[in-house]
């Protein structure tokens, strides 16, 4: 059995349309909706996201994020034997995401599946995939989160329509004797559902129900600043570690004030946090693979670096991996 699991490549994808505050606030004031580019920055740290065009689903933003991860890690499609999506905006309500981008990758045999955690889903699929390595399941997966929230957006509720884009980032996860994964912690609470939700659904040939998120910002925000400070402890202890050896804190591109009283809670500097919600906004479980991504290749992380990763979202759902890269 492998005594670790390490991520040997990363990759990214974003859809071409990026939609600034202002763009936004323009089309939200021909509906009679006010909002501001002073507003979304201050509250959130969000300055623009990007939307995927009609058409263009979580697969397709997926794969695209896949194909880079994969050239990064030296390895084809074929040699995958596991593939894990995380997402909250499947192409359909079934078969997986997974399946479908495992036909658009060219390959078939290896397990499918999606994970479906949110915004903490990336973490999710990640501790998936490396518990399933380490007990001899599998010994290459595709990790990815994958979300093209702009299809459940309210555009006449400003409180959420603002804060969220559409994007995919994916690793891949090999079995290793090299130091890799640490640790991983993962938590729900199922009794908030109702603080962050979409609570349609599809019966009898119809939408039932409100097919659009619904979150209350405030109780999310509450809840997400204590989970996030004891998961990151706790994961910590579990690797024998201590705050003071994490080199890079990626956590959910949320909120730019969430993830700054997270990095002070653990006495980070704020230049040790990889922030990309300001040009991103929240893409939830793509938002950490993204990031992890953006600081790969523009070189701020570098092998043998500590990351701690941290999710946290609907379910309420949350969780971290600690690893070296
Ligand atoms: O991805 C899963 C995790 N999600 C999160 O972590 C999100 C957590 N929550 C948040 O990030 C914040 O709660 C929000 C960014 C959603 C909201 O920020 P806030 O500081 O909690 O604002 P608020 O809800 O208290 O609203 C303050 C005011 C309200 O007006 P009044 O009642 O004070 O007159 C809102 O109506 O801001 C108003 N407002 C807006 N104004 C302009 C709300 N949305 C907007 C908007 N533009 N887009």
């Amino acid at each position: 059995m492998p005594r670790t699991t390490r991520i040997t490549g990363t990759g990214s994808h974003l859809p071409a349309r990026r939609v600034t505050n202002a763009d936004l606030a323009h089309d939200l004031a021909s509906r009679g909706i006010e909002t501001s580019d002073a507003w979304i920055v201050e509250r959130t740290g969000i300055r623009a996201r990007h939307f995927a065009a009609d058409g263009v689903n979580a697969s397709d933003l997926a794969l695209a994020a896949c194909r880079h991860a994969l050239e990064a890690a030296g390895r084809r499609a074929d040699e995958i034997d596991l593939i894990i999506v995380a997402t909250s905006t499947p192409d359909m309500v079934f078969p997986s995401t997974a399946a479908i981008l495992q036909a658009k990758l060219g390959v078939a045999g290896c397990p499918a599946f999606d994970v479906q955690a949110v915004c903490s889903g990336f973490v999710y699929a990640l501790t998936v995939a490396d518990a399933l390595i380490r007990t001899g399941g599998a010994r290459r997966a595709l990790v990815v989160g994958a979300e093209v929230f702009s299809r459940i957006l309210d555009f006449d509720d400003r409180t959420t329509c603002v804060l969220f884009g559409d994007g995919a980032g994916a690793v891949v996860l090999e079995a290793s004797d090299e130091p890799g994964l640490l640790a991983s912690e993962l938590h729900a609470d199922g009794r908030h559902v109702g603080i962050l939700c979409v609570p349609g659904t599809v019966a009898g040939g119809r939408t039932l129900g409100d097919p659009l998120l619904k979150m209350d910002g405030q109780a999310v925000f509450k809840l997400a600043v204590g989970v996030l400070d004891e998961v990151a402890r706790a994961v910590l202890a579990k690797a024998g570690r201590e705050a003071g050896d994490v080199d890079w804190l990626i956590p959910h591109q949320a909120n730019i004030r969430i993830m700054h009283s997270t990095a002070k809670r653990l006495k980070l500097a704020p230049e040790r946090v990889v922030v990309t919600v300001d040009e991103h906004g929240n893409t939830s479980a793509a938002s950490i693979p993204l990031a992890l991504d953006v600081a790969v290749r523009d070189g701020r992380i570098r092998r043998g670096d500590t990351l701690l990763l941290e999710g946290v979202g609907g379910g309420f759902t949350w969780g971290a991996v600690l690893l070296d890269f």
